[in-house]
Formats: structure tokens, sequence, C-alpha cells
């Protein structure tokens, strides 16, 4: 048998793990074993994600919550040194590149457990952002690395990475994509909030670069006040966002968009049927790109990089920055646009986490 704990914490985490678990049942010789960080914990950014994708219970919730990334990382550290000596585990495989992505492959590679990480070699080249150094270190210490993108197996190759160790497989967030767009057509969002095919934009914004500076998220709002007056913004707020409206003192400004509409963070579902049918996405999420790439919707990024270019070049991804100009400018050409159905991305057949089972079934 060979035994393989799987990380899951943050919320992006939860669509890339739900396949996989899936795909190993098809694997007699593969013992799975789930562990939740617990990094992140609300119900709408946690167990609402496995209920709607049917992940199994974690057999095991380290509970670390929140807190600064030393503190973060170090908890979820400490409490899992105790989960790989317990378990004695083949493998340790970790998916994306949030906190608790990298912190248990450095506990896996300190006690001599191999460490597979899917998603491996996307690269923003932009060290500022945590997400960037938690790819870069994670990798490095991988013994396997599952690769989504033509450019993830360019970067692997530029670090000096055995290239018997790549593998691309293709998207595991596009696996859970293509399983459940059936099941989101049934949501009831558009109903609710009353809105209509095309009749809205939806806008995400998380990344620290954009809500924890005053003067950035100021000319985001700028855009968005130029957007919302063509179309109303649908904005399901991530907390941290939230959290800062009223720390930065824009919750006024922000209330003020009549057109605006802030509502908490949503589940799968509803998330999926909100963003298939909306004019344009304007977001600083790495997950959304992909999605939107394969929905056939306009996304524009509100960042300077992205480490995921394939949804660029054969995708509906246009980074925009957060000049407020450029935003709206880009805005605008989306809207005047007609948008034919871009080519899919290589190997984005909602088959990648059947290629990623088989071959851990192998090693
Ligand atoms: C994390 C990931 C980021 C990912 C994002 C998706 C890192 C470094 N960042 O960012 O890559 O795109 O998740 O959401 O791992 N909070 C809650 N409830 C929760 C979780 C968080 O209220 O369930 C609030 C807390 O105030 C917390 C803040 O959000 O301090 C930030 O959470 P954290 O997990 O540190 O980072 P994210 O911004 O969510």
């Amino acid at each position: 048998m060979i035994k393989i704990i799987n990380i899951c914490g943050a919320r992006p985490n939860f669509m890339k793990i739900a396949p996989l678990m899936r795909a190993y049942r098809n694997h007699g010789n593969i013992d799975p074993v789930l562990v939740h960080t617990g990094q992140h914990y609300d119900e709408r950014m946690s167990d609402l994600f496995f209920r709607q994708l049917d992940i199994p219970e974690p057999d095991l919730n380290l509970e670390v919550g929140s807190g600064s990334h030393a503190k973060q990382t170090a908890e979820i550290m400490t409490r899992f040194e105790q989960v790989v000596n317990d378990h004695e585990p083949d493998w340790v495989l970790v998916v994306g590149d949030v906190n608790s992505t990298i912190a248990c492959a450095l506990v896996a590679s300190k006690l001599h457990v191999r460490v597979a990480h899917v998603e491996a070699g996307l690269r923003s080249f932009d060290r500022h952002m945590p997400e960037e150094i938690n790819r870069v270190l994670t990798d490095s210490i991988s013994d396997l690395l599952f690769v989504t993108e033509p450019s993830g197996l360019e970067n692997l190759k530029n670090e000096g990475v055995a290239p018997e160790k790549v593998h691309f497989v293709g998207n595991v967030m596009i696996d859970t994509l293509r399983a459940n767009r059936e099941k989101a057509e049934q949501s009831s969002i558009l109903a609710n909030l009353g809105l209509e095919r095309g009749g809205y934009n939806v806008a995400t914004l998380h990344r620290p670069s954009n809500v924890d500076d005053p003067e950035t998220l100021g000319r985001i709002l700028t855009a968005f006040e130029a957007i919302e007056a063509d179309l109303p913004i649908v904005f399901p707020m991530h907390p941290r966002t939230r959290n800062n409206l009223t720390k930065l003192g824009v919750a006024d400004r922000v209330a003020a968009l009549k057109n605006l509409r802030i509502i908490e963070p949503l589940g799968y579902l509803d998330f999926l049927k909100l963003t298939a049918n909306a004019a344009v996405v304007l977001t600083d999420s790495g997950g959304i790109q992909e999605e939107t790439t394969i929905l056939g919707v306009w996304c524009l990024t509100l960042r300077e990089n992205t480490e995921r270019p394939v949804t660029m070049t054969e995708g509906t991804n246009r980074l925009v920055g957060t000049d407020s100009t450029r935003i709206i400018e880009a805005y605008r050409a989306c809207r005047a646009a007609r948008l034919d159905a871009p080519p899919v991305p290589e190997k984005w057949d909602g088959r990648a986490a059947e290629r990623i089972a088989e071959i851990l079934s192998g090693c």
C-alpha cells in the first residue's frame, strides 16, 4: 500500500483536492489520508466546499487559524510534524501555493518523506507575492512535480529540476469545474440577486498588494465607479478585504457605489454559476483566471503579472494592473468586443487527477 497524506488548508485548495480524493478510489494500492490545516475555517471559506464538492471529512484538522505568515506557517509545521511521525506516510501531497503548501512540504522533506506538488512550476517572478515564495520553495524540495501548463515545464527546466520528476498532467481545478458545471446550473444565485445572464460584472479582490494598500484600493475603486455606471458589479467579498474597508477608511466610498453589490463569500456552485454568466470578471485571484478561460468569460486581472500565462495566450484573461484608466479602457474594450470561444489549454480536459493518481500508484 502507498500511504499518501493529502494537504488542504485554504479555499483554493479544496477544489484541487476534491478530484484527487475521487481518483484515488480507482487505485486499490493507494491509502489516502486527508489533512486540513485549518488555515481557512469560516463555514463559507471551508465546510461549504467540502459538502458541495463531496470531499470526504478530513481525517485530521490541525485547526491553526489565522496569524502572521511566520506564526501561521510555524504553527502548521509544528502540528503537522506530529502527524507525519504518527502516520509514517510514503508521500505527502500538497497543492497550490498557500502557506499550508510550503509548511507541510517542508516538514515532510525534513522527515525524509517524499513530497508531491500539484500545480508545480507556476511563476509570477514577483517575489513580493507570498505565494511566489511558497511556489519556488515547495518546488525546490518536491520529488514529484505535477504541472498544469507549458510555462511550468519551462520554469522548472530553467531552475534545473530533474526532468524525470516533472509530469505535465493538466489542471485539477478544471477537473472540478468540468465535473460541476451541470450541477452549478441548478444554483438559484442569479434569481436570488435579481440578475440576468450578461447583465452584470463580478469582482473579487483579496491580494494584500491590492487590498492592504489604500492608494491601490483607491485606484481600483475609481475604476469601479466608471464600470458600475455601465453594469452592476457583484462582489463576493473575502473576509480579509471586508476587514480592510474600515481599517483603510474607504468604507464610505464603497457604500456610495450604489451599483456595487457586496455579498458574502459564495460556495463553489453559486460562484461558478455567477461567473459563467457574467459580462466581465475583474479579479486578482489565480484560479479565477483559469476558470474564466474555460467558461469563455472575459477576465481582467488586476495585477501586474500572472503566474498563469496560458490564460492570456489561449484564454480570456487580460492583465490590466491597478491603474484606473487602464482598467476602465480594458473593460470598455471587452464590452465592445465579441468573445469567440477560446482554444482550451492542453490537457485541461477534466482528467488531470486521474493522471496524477495513475503516476502515484506506480511510485
Ligand atoms: C490565502 C492564501 C492565498 C489564497 C487565498 C484564497 C497564503 C499566503 N495566502 O490568503 O494565496 O489566494 O488564501 O482565499 O496562504 N479569514 C477569515 N476567515 C477564514 C480565513 C481567513 O476571516 O476562514 C481572514 C482573517 O482575518 C485572516 C485573513 O482573512 O487573517 C487572511 O487569511 P489568510 O489565510 O492568512 O490569507 P488569505 O488572504 O485568505
